[in-house]
């Protein structure tokens, strides 16, 4: 009997979660690992929000909500778009789904049709390509590079728009590299988008987390114009260090909503009620909590990059938001002791029928087995060039853990 649904052909399993796991199980086993991997902040959720969720609890909110979530979340929601965004929304333009992932799978699977083309700027977050692959989509993937920030320009979002094209996804802050884009930057893309039949799926979940005094800013404050063609996703796992509650939200055209509605009311129906009050009290309580993180990781962030970019071989990039360095490590791929073990790794796959492998996956495969560090090889985002280190730990790790990655290096010289 054949157990496997073809649908899973075109989807990989998470490599962060795959990565996450096996570090979890060598810390388990007594070895001391530094995790770069995670997407999590590692604060805990703050005390108030739990309050809340306590008294959700004895007041019996342990039922059924809607399936696109409790009025008083939904209030909270648009409150914080007409607050912090300038933007308003009806109450038929929201849902509240099971984290922003699934907010994300659902509009993909209520708006694409086989073979529609969805623009993808890389490095890009790894759920993207594989849940546009199993709504049937066609991902098309644009690349960027450290020398433009890792932003997609103008020039390019034009010339990979086709009649196909359905969405264009816009992450800023971005997971993995850490880039944002200005007010300016975004009006430049919007330029282009306002004159195509095209939905951009604007991912906010990085929205708090930004340096330096940047504005944020997404398309569908640019324009009332861009607001109507803008579906936006954002969540209270990343700001409110809440990612175990698995609340997230969308806002954007009420057709597009209905039909996640319908989406979510036949698979997974309401995001969890406690959880729901939870992230009501997040949204509309004191915003400090945020402020007291973003301080944190900001002063992390200087600390890692200044430390990686001491490493010869590696540069990177000071990232203007969210929590992960993005170093690139080809300086290191050409280092002859690097490119014997690449070697080797390709004869053993060769015996295998297999294709070669992946410089920053052996690179990161070394780093956990030998230096006990837990990196995400940049393949998985769609470069190899680079790997990404999350700094949501506390600064003595991350100095242990860029110590171990020097001495990797200098050991391959
Ligand atoms: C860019 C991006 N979007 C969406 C999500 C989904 O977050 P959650 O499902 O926890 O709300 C993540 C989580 O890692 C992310 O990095």
């Amino acid at each position: 009997m054949k157990l496997v649904a073809r649908r899973l052909d075109v989807v990989e399993p998470s490599p962060t979660l795959a990565i996450t796991a096996k570090a979890n199980a060598l810390k388990a086993s007594g070895v001391d690992v530094i995790g770069f991997g995670a997407g999590e902040p590692d604060f805990d959720t703050p005390d108030h929000i739990k309050v809340a969720a306590k008294k959700a609890m004895d007041l019996g909110k342990t039922k059924y909500t809607p399936v696109s979530g409790t009025v008083g979340l939904k209030e909270a929601i648009l409150a914080k778009f007409k607050k912090e965004n300038g933007l308003d929304y009806e109450k038929n333009q929201v849902i509240v789904g099971t984290g922003g992932k699934q907010v994300i799978y659902n509009f993909f699977m209520a708006t694409l049709n086989p073979g529609d083309e969805v623009i993808i700027p890389a490095p890009y977050w790894v759920s993207y390509a594989d849940i546009v692959r199993l709504a049937e989509g066609v991902p098309v993937i644009v690349s960027t590079t450290p020398e433009s920030n890792f932003q997609i320009t103008p020039v390019q979002l034009e010339a990979n728009i086709t009649p196909r094209t359905k969405v264009f996804i816009f992450n800023s802050p971005s997971n993995p590299t850490g880039a944002a884009y200005s007010k300016k930057d975004v009006q430049a893309l919007c330029d282009i988008l306002v004159n195509h039949d095209i939905i951009t799926l604007s991912d906010d979940i990085y929205e708090k987390i930004i340096y330096d005094g940047l504005e944020f800013c997404n398309p569908a404050m640019i324009s009332q114009a861009m607001k109507e063609k803008t579906f936006i996703v954002n969540g209270v796992s990343k700001a409110y260090s809440m990612t175990g509650w698995r609340i997230g939200y969308g806002v954007g055209n009420a057709e597009i909503v209905k039909n996640m509605d319908t989406m979510q009311g036949q698979s997974t129906s309401n995001a969890s009620s406690i959880s729901q009050a939870a992230a009501e009290e997040a949204l509309k309580a004191d915003q400090d909590c945020v402020e007291t993180m973003r301080i944190a990781f900001d002063k992390r962030r200087k600390l890692i990059v200044d430390l990686l970019n001491e490493i010869p071989g590696i540069q990177c990039n000071l990232p203007q938001g969210a929590f992960y360095a993005f170093p690139y490590i080809d300086g290191v791929y050409s280092l002859p002791k690097f490119q014997a073990i690449l070697n080797s790794e390709a004869n053993a796959k060769s015996d295998k029928k297999n294709s070669s492998p992946n410089k920053s996956t052996v690179f990161c495969d070394i780093l956990l087995n030998k230096y006990n560090v837990a990196a995400v090889p940049g393949i998985a985002f769609g470069d190899d060039n680079a790997l990404r280190l999350s700094y949501a730990l506390g600064e003595d790790d991350i100095r242990k853990g860029v110590e171990r990655i020097k001495k990797m290096v200098s050991d391959l010289s």
